[in-house]
């Protein structure tokens, strides 16, 4: 009886904490949405996304709510696009696509751009997410 009260007595609040996911310190799903949204606002708009656009559906619609939902689940919050697309890898699911530097270029630039102009308070998950997403890019490149 005694130890048990030592036991429980023995956890600092401290470390009983959970940590903040990535996706909450962004935002959650309403930064992740204005992130996407400017994306491919400038995807579509920008003559230096050319080529990136040409390669993508005429109809972006679809491709804003993929993105923002995998993104939340890369980031640690709700996996509904993980749920939806059992097993399926971002990097081989991208292999069929003809992805130049060039264009592996513009992904990152466009996207460093968007998470710039999302207005995101903390800057460290920020720089974080446009360094790893840059690396991600850059990596699906084979030409
Ligand atoms: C290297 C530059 C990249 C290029 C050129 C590229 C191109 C494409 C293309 C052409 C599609 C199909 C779009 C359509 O059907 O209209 C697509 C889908 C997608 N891409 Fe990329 N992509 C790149 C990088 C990335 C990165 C780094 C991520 C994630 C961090 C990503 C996430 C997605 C997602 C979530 C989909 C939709 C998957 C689905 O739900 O079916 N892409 N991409």
């Amino acid at each position: 009886m005694e130890q048990k009260a030592l036991a429980s007595d023995s956890v600092a609040p401290e470390t009983a904490t959970v940590p903040r996911t990535p996706f909450d310190r962004i935002g959650g799903h309403a930064a992740l949405r204005r992130l996407t949204d400017t994306f491919y606002d400038l995807m579509h708009s920008d003559p230096a996304y050319r080529e990136l656009r040409a390669m993508h559906a005429p109809d972006l619609a679809p491709m804003r709510e993929s993105l923002a939902l995998f993104l939340a689940g890369w980031s640690g919050g709700p996996r509904d696009w993980f749920d939806r697309n059992p097993g399926k890898c971002m990097m081989s699911m991208h292999a069929p696509f003809p992805i130049t530097t060039q264009t592996a270029a513009q992904w990152s630039h466009a996207m460093r751009r968007a998470i710039a102009a999302a207005d995101i308070a903390d800057r460290e998950v920020a720089d974080a997410f446009a360094e790893t997403l840059t690396r991600m890019a850059l990596g699906m490149a084979r030409g």
